[in-house]
């Protein structure tokens, strides 16, 4: 008996101890009777802003952190798109731009707090929502659902990240205060609890007890209904000219109690090709903003800095709309980390609310004008067909997607023939609208017309029987939010002639950003000559030309804009850097952001640009430019007749 009461009062005792040290070490948590989060035991709200660290290079992270810090900022949240890291399946890239752990690590050292949102699916205007276009190998794949081939291959995904991500929680001496699954899953037509609560048990296996799981929707009882579930903190988004009363008053329809949260209070919005720039002013944005905190309640500026979409990540919009390579979205720190107006009036209506730290802002970074290069048209497409596809063709009778082809991104190149004479113009069409996205065509190395998506299903060509018919398919980035994800691309339907249905097809998989970083591309050869081609038309080309930094000016290299005049669509890499897609042609995007990292003093700075229209270079300088302005809000020619709106979230704008 005795013993037995000895041993209990050491326990006591040892709980005691234990509880104490609880007290001591770092915890966060939901104050359900107070309405607040709790963060060491003490009251919290935090002020964040939305940061992608997949949009931003690595070399200025710290840049861009240290200016939301001296906004007033006390958290960042950022996405963690899951293509960017599992390109391939089973191989993952954590390293260089890709290299979240060290990103966080900078945060933390900054002074700032965490809100992770590692998706799955993260909408974000990012390809695919993030998710890897390789789950569609599986054709009929129900994404974002219970279906197994789904969950087997999140299940091994977040088998790689989370435990990764577990040392920077909070509880464990890290900056990750609170973790979102999923995101506005309440938007997407599945609707299937038994997919969150699968998530939520993987999220908790690998994370632990102690951590905040949250959900994010829309602002409306209707996106809660399948987005917010028991044991996930529902937090909603919305813009500045909701009604703040009433959206927070969806969140307590889901949450009775805890802390109020809008976890994306957008301070701009997204662009697409061909749609006016958006812009909202700093005074909506500032006033919204002080009514929320006035009313205690925590809040996620969307975006903060939205940073560029390199390469080929931007997402799209459905019905078709590709965003453009920019993702400035207005914020308070320009695509380029400029500090803007908004960013000073954002700072003053924190400041009324919280402490801002004092001393001095980072400076916005001096912009160069490196002035023209003149370029030099290399091979096109089709003379260099063998040196682009690593991999050779492929031959079937019905063309393939890209997934069929195993590409994610960029160019393929589809080959067949005329199989009767087309004396006169004949339609060559896609009566299913399958060409995703854009196709430029040519017979008999002649361009002859562009397809694209939507907008233009069907180009006359005349020719034999037998003439090449040459259709090169560009991938403009997966759609990324509502229920149209599942976005295969290249021809995903037949192509017709007249009323004969294609076949014969031979595809090339381009590997061309592989081909210009080992620089592979030559000079057309003479014997390669091209015949001629329209007058408004050309065939798909490669083009160099390089700058050199100056010497005897201070800070060189500096950041620049690259514009490309009289120039149609096309895609540009900078000593192997795939900068991104350009088409000043349709707007309202005209530069494009360079960061001086990309940049060398030591060497010639290599250009590289695919011309997929047409050249500037027969009637004025075979030029493209570098200046120190951006132009992100070119007069569109067309705003086009939208039949229905494309983000359900411009509900609450
Ligand atoms: C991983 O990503 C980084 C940053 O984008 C890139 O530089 C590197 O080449 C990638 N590594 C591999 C093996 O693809
Ligand atoms: C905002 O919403 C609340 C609650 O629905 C309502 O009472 C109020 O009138 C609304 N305010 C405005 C300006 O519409
Ligand atoms: C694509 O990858 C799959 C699985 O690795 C393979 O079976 C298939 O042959 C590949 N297809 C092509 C066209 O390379
Ligand atoms: C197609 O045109 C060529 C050249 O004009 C001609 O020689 C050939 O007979 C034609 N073929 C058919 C099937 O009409
Ligand atoms: C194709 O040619 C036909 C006949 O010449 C013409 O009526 C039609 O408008 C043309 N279509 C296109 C898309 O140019
Ligand atoms: C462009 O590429 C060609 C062919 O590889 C090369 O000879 C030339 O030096 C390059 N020009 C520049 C300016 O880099
Ligand atoms: C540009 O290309 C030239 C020729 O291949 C090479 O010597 C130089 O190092 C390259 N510049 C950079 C910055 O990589
Ligand atoms: C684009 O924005 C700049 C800077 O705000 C402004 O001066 C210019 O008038 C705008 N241009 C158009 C076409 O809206």
């Amino acid at each position: 008996m005795s013993v037995l009461r000895f041993n209990s009062v050491f326990l006591l005792l040892l709980v005691m101890m234990f509880g104490h040290s609880i007290g001591t070490s770092p915890s966060f948590s939901v104050d359900y009777e107070n309405n607040c989060f709790r963060k060491d035991g003490e009251q919290f709200r935090y002020i964040s802003g939305s940061i992608h660290y997949s949009r931003i290079p690595r070399a200025y992270w710290k840049d861009r952190l240290l200016k939301m810090y001296m906004a007033g900022l006390n958290a960042i949240q950022t996405y963690i798109p899951w293509n960017y890291h599992e390109e391939t399946p089973g191989q993952y890239n954590f390293s260089g731009d890709r290299d979240v752990e060290y990103f966080l690590k900078l945060a933390q050292d900054i002074g700032l707090l965490v809100i992770l949102r590692p998706g799955p699916y993260i909408c974000g205007e990012w390809d695919m929502g993030g998710l890897p276009a390789w789950l569609l190998n599986k054709k009929n794949i129900v994404l974002r659902s219970s279906d197994p081939d789904y969950i087997a291959a999140v299940d091994k995904w977040m088998g790689k990240l989370l435990p990764t991500m577990k040392p920077y929680l909070y509880q464990n001496g890290g900056p990750i205060i609170t973790v979102q699954v999923e995101n506005e899953y309440g938007s997407y037509f599945t609707c299937d609890y038994n997919y969150m609560r699968h998530l939520t048990k993987l999220f908790r296996a690998q994370l632990g007890d102690e951590v905040v799981l949250f959900t994010t929707d829309g602002a409306g009882v209707n996106y809660l209904k399948c987005g917010s579930i028991q044991g996930l903190y529902a937090t909603v988004d919305f813009g500045p000219s909701a009604n703040i009363t009433a959206a927070f008053a969806a969140q307590r329809h889901a949450e009775p109690y805890g802390p109020l949260v809008n976890s994306e209070f957008y301070t701009g919005w997204l662009d697409h090709w061909g749609s006016r720039h958006s812009v909202v002013s700093s005074a909506v944005v500032a006033k919204s903003l002080s009514h929320m905190l006035a009313v205690e309640a925590n809040v996620n500026l969307y975006m903060f800095i939205g940073g560029s979409n390199f390469g080929y990540w931007n997402g799209a919009n459905s019905p078709y709309a590709a965003q453009p390579t920019s993702y400035d979205y207005d914020a308070p720190l320009s695509e380029a980390g400029d500090l803007t107006e908004k960013y000073f009036a954002i700072r003053d209506v924190i400041r009324m609310y919280s402490k801002v730290p004092e001393g001095p802002i980072p400076p916005t970074t001096p912009k160069y004008a490196y002035g023209s290069v003149t370029m030099q048209k290399l091979q096109t497409v089709l003379s260099a067909v063998e040196t682009l596809s690593f991999s050779g063709p492929v031959k079937s009778t019905y063309p393939q997607t890209f997934t069929d082809l195993n590409q994610s991104f960029g160019f393929v190149l589809y080959r067949t023939t005329l199989p009767f004479n087309c004396s006169q113009p004949t339609p060559l069409s896609s009566p299913l609208n399958g060409v995703h996205d854009r196709a430029y065509v040519s017979v008999d190395g002649v361009a002859v017309g562009v397809l694209e998506r939507n907008k233009v299903l069907s180009v006359n060509v005349t020719g034999n029987a037998g003439s090449q018919v040459d259709i090169l398919v560009e991938n403009m980035g997966r759609i990324n939010y509502g229920k149209d994800i599942n976005d295969f691309k290249g021809l995903v339907s037949n192509l017709n002639l007249g009323q004969t249905t294609l076949t014969g097809w031979t595809m090339y998989s381009l590997s061309i950003d592989e081909a210009v970083r080992q620089g592979l591309l030559g000079e057309q050869s003479p014997t390669q000559r091209d015949p001629g081609q329209p007058a408004t038309l050309s065939l798909p080309a490669f083009y160099n030309g390089s700058f050199i930094i100056p010497d005897g000016i201070p800070d060189l290299p500096q950041d620049t804009y690259v514009k490309l005049p009289g120039w149609k669509k096309g895609q540009i890499w900078i000593n192997g850097f795939n900068l991104g897609r350009y088409w000043p042609a349709r707007g309202p995007q005209v530069t494009l952001f360079v960061p001086a990292s990309i940049l060398s003093t030591a060497a010639p700075n290599n250009v590289t640009v695919l011309e997929l229209e047409t050249d500037p270079c027969s009637y004025q300088p075979c030029t493209i430019e570098f200046t120190n302005t951006p132009i992100l809000n070119a007069t569109v020619l067309s705003q086009p007749k939208l039949h229905r709106r494309l983000f359900t979230k411009e509900d609450f704008l």
